[in-house]
């Protein structure tokens, strides 16, 4: 019998610089972690081996972005650099104008003012923090238009970021069209584990809101991610480059916010895109406020020039094929150990279950918390609490109490290498074999906004 040989992929890029991490003791993360009030955004990242808090801001950039931060034109007013990043948001995502914004949030903030009045509805596929908050700060009420199946971390559909078109219908008919101002539309929907939206959705979407008169906004920021996903499970895309994926995604929305950080391989940066020369023009008046002059938007000039490069780096098929590819290897891996995770997994990270993983934890003590800083102890790998402590609380103070409490195993793009996936793997594997013995938490510091941040806890 003839062998078949695997054979496998690897990264299409080599390591020319390294950085050095410190390895810590049992004895120092729990140190660490009891000054942080067991929540892993207050650790110092050098008591951290991987970091997987976030994949925002902490990918490696390319040569090619490096050589580009050496030719920043640091002008205050038209640097070359704000037109050559203009131009690749022409080309690559055919938006037709362009703020820079020092990250995503701050082009949320801009935007959620000019668009949104005191009373409107914005209809969404699933809020996210700093989304949402734009739009309750600007007088709006976001409201959840997911399909139901985002919701249930054991349904395996694979497009989990659609809308559910009924539920927007419903929304347009109890309050009326002029009461929502766009719809919020992300590509790979962050908070369902990375889900994407379907093409053949955001096109029934776009038809719909054409009738009615309603924007689409495109949270973009992981947009080359769903268009992978595009690619490899929705018929008739198998042989597009994802690059063109990108562009028709895009072309089904009427503006967009961007955080850079994360899709287009830089440390900072974001924008706002728009196709509405209005919205624009309030927009380039109103950035001078609160980032900084419409050519630079809060950022250096060597940032937009990393960002240009970067922008163009992140539709490549083999970068994203590797970029994704990471993930898929870490999710299987886990899977292996039985470990409860968000099925199908995700573009730019795992999602472990806390409920599943923890059922014993009520989830007012906080379970993905909980797990979070059980897998930092561990083995000093860093990751994040998704679940009922970054929901908040609603505008009359109450909890709210998502389905989905989460722990985001976060990849950071370009960062780590398959070892390291199997190092954090394991340590997952190994809490999850002692996890009747963890007790839950209670917050014992809250903050006022977007408390997953600053609050503190304590073991019950
Ligand atoms: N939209 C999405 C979908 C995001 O994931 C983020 C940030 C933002 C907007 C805001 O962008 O951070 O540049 O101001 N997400 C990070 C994360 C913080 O860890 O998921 P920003």
């Amino acid at each position: 019998m003839k062998n078949v040989i695997k054979r496998s992929w690897a990264e299409p890029y080599k390591m020319k610089m390294v950085e050095l991490l410190k390895m810590t003791t049992p004895s120092q993360r729990k140190k660490a972690l009891l000054e942080a009030g067991y929540n892993t955004f207050l650790l110092k990242s050098q008591d951290v081996y991987i970091d997987l808090l976030t994949d925002s801001g902490t990918a490696a950039m390319s040569d090619r972005q490096w050589a580009g931060m050496m030719m920043g034109d640091e002008a205050y007013a038209g640097s070359r650099n704000f037109y050559h990043l203009e131009e690749v948001v022409k080309n690559i995502y055919g938006y037709k104008y362009l703020i820079p914004t020092h990250q995503g949030r701050g082009a949320e903030n801009i935007l959620s003012k000019i668009l949104i009045k005191k009373g409107d509805i914005i209809p969404g596929n699933m809020y996210f923090t700093t989304t949402r908050l734009h739009q309750e700060l600007a007088g709006g009420k976001f409201e959840d238009i997911i399909i139901d199946e985002a919701h249930d971390p054991e349904n395996e559909f694979l497009f989990k970021g659609n809308v559910d078109l009924n539920k927007l219908e419903r929304l347009v008919k109890k309050y009326g069209a002029k009461k929502i101002p766009y719809v919020s539309i992300a590509t790979s929907v962050n908070m369902a584990g990375g889900q994407p939206i379907s093409m053949k959705n955001l096109k029934e979407l776009r038809a719909f809101t054409k009738k009615m008169g309603i924007r689409i906004i495109h949270d973009m920021t992981r947009v080359a991610e769903n268009a992978y996903f595009i690619q490899q499970r929705e018929k008739g895309f198998a042989n597009k480059p994802v690059k063109e994926i990108v562009k028709e995604i895009c072309s089904y929305t009427d503006g967009a916010t961007m955080s850079a950080k994360k899709d287009a391989l830089v440390n900072i940066g974001g924008f706002l895109a728009i196709n509405d020369w209005d919205v624009f023009e309030e927009a380039r008046n109103m950035v001078v406020v609160y980032e900084g002059l419409h050519t630079y938007g809060g950022l250096a000039g060597r940032d937009m020039e990393a960002m240009a490069i970067g922008i163009g780096e992140s539709v490549c098929d083999d970068h994203i094929r590797a970029r994704v590819g990471q993930v898929i290897y870490l999710g299987e891996k886990m899977r292996g150990y039985e470990i409860p995770i968000v099925k199908p997994i995700g573009g730019h990270g795992i999602f472990v279950d806390a409920k599943k993983f923890l059922p014993h934890i009520p989830q007012n003590q906080f379970p993905a918390q909980t797990l979070a800083a059980e897998i930092y102890l561990d083995s000093g790998v860093r990751t994040m609490e998704r679940g009922v402590v970054s929901a908040g609380r609603k505008a009359n103070g109450e909890n709210y109490y998502p389905k989905l409490e989460l722990v985001r195993f976060t990849i950071p793009r370009r960062v780590y290498t398959q070892a390291h996936m199997d190092v954090i793997a394991e340590s997952a594997a190994s809490v999850y074999e002692r996890r009747n013995k963890i007790n839950g938490m209670k917050m014992v510091y809250e903050p006022k906004y977007l408390r997953f941040f600053q609050a503190k806890f304590e073991r019950v």
